[in-house]
């Protein structure tokens, strides 16, 4: 029986499930306090008008995205909160939590960025020339391209675009959930396909469910976050042959040492490849992210997309970037290098099972015996931020960001402290 309320097993199978949307409510403070005065205290006789009431429903149903906190703000942000009680300066703290650039931008870009000339003027609606520097970059004509305020924006972006509410979308979990969330906020089903115990890709149960659920696209990410797993060629051509959009999400692929897929679309009208600088070039805070497109597509992405999305800072910054190859990759080879000295490592510790990793993170299994999040808890009572994961997909395990080599060092520190 089929009953659309919260989270619901379509198929009695443990291969995928179907999703009306996500259930909870909404937690945000401001929510809480508009609702502890009855409104008929105040506005007797009146029709009850809360704010929440013009709200869309299935918004009024969604739980809040949780980002991480700020670090510029420290009065807001976790540093502060750890640093004041370790007393250390926030930068002293050991970020591993977000999968973030440690080396940061080239030197062009703090220098580009303190010459701008125009911040009063409004930003170029189609960023031409960082399209014209990533079609470079990338070998793929920027007729192709469409640059956006981070790759998180695009994801946002493709949703309006091509889902109508109540349109599905296959999930494949563990994996990046704005996927899952921006899906809520569109008013689409999500269908979850659930990796394999190896975080590979299920195929036969996506074609399953695409022939039986019709759904518009399908999200795929390679390498994977959290695990840094990667889709071979022949299992993407295998998704890429069924009647679905496939938007693959490359926002690690400099560390996998394998070919974007960017000139894919080219060949492949069904499919859509996305990247970011938060990751190669350490622009995270800057917010510029990218995607490769189907030109039969992409006219409709520049009729829907707000027109002044990439700001100033954020279109120099990205073109700075690109200007100075030579450290970005500089900066991808020691992160490659120090995963593989994270990796080796965190073998060694008795109660982590680390999973080989071809991103700038390293997903480990928490060994029964000790808790995952106790664990991440106990390091940054040490000064030092991991993920942890403690849902149906993922339970009991963390994720680290691979750092510089001292970071490295300062965690293995902590880790031996423990349990
Ligand atoms: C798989 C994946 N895609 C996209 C993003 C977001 O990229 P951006 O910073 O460009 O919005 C992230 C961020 O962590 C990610 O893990």
């Amino acid at each position: 029986m089929l009953v659309l309320m919260g989270v619901i097993d379509a198929y009695n199978s443990a291969g995928f499930c179907l999703i009306k949307s996500k259930t909870g409510l909404n937690q945000r403070k401001f929510v809480a306090m508009a609702s502890t005065i009855p409104v008929e205290q105040v506005n007797k006789g009146s029709p009850q008008l809360t704010g929440d009431s013009f709200i869309r429903e299935h918004l009024r149903k969604l739980s809040p995205y949780q980002p991480i906190l700020p670090f510029e703000f420290p009065e807001y942000s976790d540093f502060w909160v750890l640093s004041s009680r370790l007393g250390r300066k926030p930068e002293e703290i050991v970020k591993l939590d977000a999968n973030e650039n440690p080396y940061g931008p080239p030197p062009e870009v703090l220098e580009a960025l303190g010459n701008i000339r125009f911040p009063h003027i409004y930003p170029d609606p189609e960023s031409c020339r960082l399209r014209a520097a990533l079609a470079k970059d990338s070998d793929l004509e920027s007729d192709y391209i469409l640059a956006g305020c981070g790759a998180d924006e695009l994801i946002d972006l493709i949703m309006r675009c091509v889902l109508d509410p109540g349109d599905k979308i296959v999930d494949c979990p563990p994996t990046f959930t704005m996927y899952e969330f921006d899906a809520a906020v569109n008013g689409a089903l999500v269908i979850k396909v659930p990796r394999r115990a190896d975080f590979s890709l299920n195929v036969e149960s996506i074609t399953e469910v695409v022939k039986q659920e019709k759904p518009k696209c399908i999200f795929l990410t390679s390498p994977n976050n959290p695990d840094g797993s990667i889709i071979d060629d022949e299992v993407l051509l295998k998704i890429l042959q069924l009647p679905i959009l496939v938007v693959l999400d490359e926002a690690y692929i400099e560390f996998s040492g394998i070919e974007s897929r960017m000139r894919w679309v080219k060949k492949h009208e069904n499919l859509i490849v996305l990247r970011t600088f938060s990751k190669r070039a350490g622009l995270a805070g800057l917010r510029v992210g990218y995607g490769a497109f189907p030109l039969s597509m992409i006219e409709y992405l520049w009729r829907a997309k707000q027109p002044y999305n990439v700001s100033v800072a954020a279109e120099v910054s990205a073109c700075a970037a690109l200007q100075n190859p030579t450290y970005l990759e500089n900066v991808k080879e020691a992160l490659v290098k120090e995963r593989g000295r994270l990796y080796g490592l965190l073998k060694e510790i008795p109660f982590l099972r680390p999973f080989p990793s071809y991103s700038n993170f390293i997903l480990c299994e928490v060994a029964s015996g000790m808790d995952a999040k106790k664990l991440k808890e106990d390091l940054a009572q040490m000064g030092v931020m991991i993920r942890h994961y403690n849902n149906k997909e993922l339970k009991g395990f963390v994720r680290v960001s691979v750092g510089k080599p001292e970071h490295t060092d300062t965690l293995m520190k902590c880790l031996k402290r423990l349990p």
